[in-house]
């Protein structure tokens, strides 16, 4: 039987801000867009964004400050020309989803309320309560229904179709029936969001599995900074769910079994709002030391309880009624539980200011775009500052959307074959029929307690190649699952083991390009090589995958600016 081709100027895969608004940027300029998710767009993971979006809009601050603690922040492997074109245009960005409707907090005159976050100089973050990235992503959907974008919620996009350094549509399947079809596109452009569910704790949405990251990479495209992995300071003690970093912003301290405000001996200037790295590493510390919290003893304290009831239930509800419904700790009354929790990936699919994604570190792929957190525009460097995500994701898919907009007309159509659907077909085969005995859950759990126990806030040379050597052996049980589901119906069984692939392929990244890199820096903190070495890597890793599933590595420069390189202290 056939398989469908529909075709479109630009196919978007991925609803959260930054998908959003570029479906909303282009079909404004009158293109022909359609957007794929696998999710209801509303479900998509930048909702979760609790917290807010940096601006430098009040009088104390400034776009060169906003600039100088991005590129700080950032442990200095940031490319400062693309932090500055950020910081630049976040005012207007922040102008631009608020003339669209977009509910902000409000000072006492009206202006849009700002709150202090880790590692900025200034109060920067606007934030909406508790719930910055629900109430953006529900304005920008919004615009995106109002302007008449088509958009295959619960479609699952199972292959880039690429050949001879050009992109020209994806090959997707329905969620709902299991139906292919092919989307021809002059332009694609990639909004696929994070991988942090291939480590136990984490503060992803069950569907962060990175799929984007390593579709890209199966077709020797290379990903950068793989080793960067943000893990967030306070997830809620044993599932990781996060408590904003506006818990901490708005007065929140953090404390150790012996009642000790701890962070006075990691970062005695700026305490609990040192930068995420440096806060999620002292609480661990702390932990591995003997000092930690709760049954067990795997978590510390962080106390709100001073800020009174009326400043919670205004400015945290959500964060409340987390802990609430978790741990059943109330806020107001007492302290609650946390840990650290992976959160984000400052890696990606290396592309360009305007979105082109790269082949190389010179040439980049005709008709291929990045934007969001999938994307390594090189913004956040080894360590990203809090609220510049959302800010990242909402400027850069207007962005990309518009200069895809500029270039579609340019790009000839290459048309799609029947053939386009092989690679996924054969896939999705494979998957039903293996008739194995490892089951997807089993090994699933194990990638995340492995990733987590070697390669996370701590990592050496040992648990990193042990790890390294462990993927290996999953790799193989992966070859060997069956899935019992085999109808054609809503089947997450056969959903999950397509993404369980993916995660393989993509922690082979994490993995070797952190053994490779000896040194510490930002997020990456190896125990044998604790310093920054700027002689030797200050420059991105480049991954590229070979047909046998290896990572080989190699670098491209970073680029510098007016800040200075410095020691980086707190
Ligand atoms: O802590 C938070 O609200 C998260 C924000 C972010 O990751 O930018």
């Amino acid at each position: 039987m056939s398989i469908p081709i529909h075709t479109y100027d630009a196919v978007i895969v991925g609803a959260g801000l930054a998908g959003c608004a570029a479906a909303l940027e282009l079909q404004k300029a009158g293109k022909k867009v359609a957007v794929i998710t696998k999710l209801h767009p509303l479900r998509s993971h930048s909702g979760a964004a609790q917290g807010g979006i940096n601006a430098a809009f009040s009088d104390a601050d400034s776009i060169e400050l906003h600039e100088f603690d991005t590129v700080k922040g950032s442990d200095y492997l940031a490319d400062q020309d693309t932090v500055e074109f950020m910081c630049k245009k976040a005012p207007e960005t922040v102008r631009w989803v608020e003339q669209m409707g977009a509910v902000f907090s409000r000072t006492e005159d009206g202006k849009i309320a700002q709150r202090p976050f880790g590692g900025q100089s200034s109060p920067r973050a606007c934030y909406a309560k508790d719930r910055t990235g629900l109430t953006l992503l529900q304005t920008i959907f919004e615009q995106a229904l109002r302007y008449g974008v088509t958009f295959f919620d619960e479609w699952y996009a199972a292959d880039l179709l690429y050949k001879d350094g050009k992109v020209h549509g994806i090959a997707a399947y329905d969620i709902k029936n299991s139906e292919r079809a092919i989307f021809n596109a002059k332009a694609v452009m990639f909004a696929t969001g994070g991988y942090a569910r291939s480590f136990k704790i984490n503060s992803n949405a069950h569907a962060n599995t990175g799929d984007g990251l390593s579709l890209v990479a199966r077709h020797g495209l290379p990903l950068e900074d793989m080793e960067f992995v943000q893990f967030h300071p306070s997830g809620l003690s044993g599932n990781g769910v996060l408590i904003s970093e506006a818990a901490r912003g708005e007065g929140g301290q953090l404390i150790n079994s012996e009642g000790e405000r701890f962070m006075t001996k990691y970062a005695p200037n700026a305490m609990e709002l040192a930068s995420r790295d440096v806060v999620a590493r002292a609480i661990i510390q702390e932990i591995r030391e003997g000092r930690g919290v709760g049954p067990r003893k795997d978590a510390v304290y962080i106390n709100l309880v001073h800020l009174g009831k009326d400043l919670i239930m205004e400015k945290l509800p959500e964060l409340r009624d987390l802990a609430i419904t978790f741990l059943g700790l109330d806020m107001i009354k007492e302290p609650i539980l946390i840990s650290a929790t992976a959160h984000y990936s400052m890696g990606g699919i290396p592309c360009d200011v305007d979105g082109h994604v790269r082949k190389n570190n010179t040439e980049f792929v005709e008709g291929f775009y990045a934007a969001g957190e999938c994307a390594c525009v090189s913004v956040h460097g080894a360590n990203r500052l809090g609220a510049n995500s959302v800010l990242e994701a909402l400027l850069f898919g207007r962005h990309v959307g518009q200069s895809m907009a500029k270039d579609v007309d340019s790009i000839e159509l290459r048309k799609a074959t029947q053939s386009d659907a092989d690679a996924m077909s054969k896939e999705f085969d494979w998957v039903i029929t293996n008739n194995g005995t490892e089951k997807v859950p089993h090994l699933r759990h194990d990638l995340q307690q492995s990733m987590t126990d070697n390669a996370g806030v701590f990592r050496s040379e040992a648990t990193l190649a042990k790890q390294l050597n462990h993927m290996k052996e999953l790799k193989e049980k992966y070859k060997n699952i069956r899935i019992e589901d085999k109808s054609k119906i809503f089947n997450t069984e056969l959903q999950e083991a397509i993404e369980f692939g993916h995660m393989l392929d993509y922690c082979t990244f994490i993995v070797q390009s952190a053994l490779a890199r000896k040194e510490s820096r930002g997020a990456h903190y190896r125990e044998d090589f604790p310093t920054r070495d700027d002689v030797n890597f200050l420059q991105h890793t480049m991954g590229y995958m070979d047909k046998d599933g290896n990572v080989n590595l190699e670098y491209m420069d970073v680029i510098l600016g007016k800040h200075e390189l410095k020691a980086r202290t707190y």
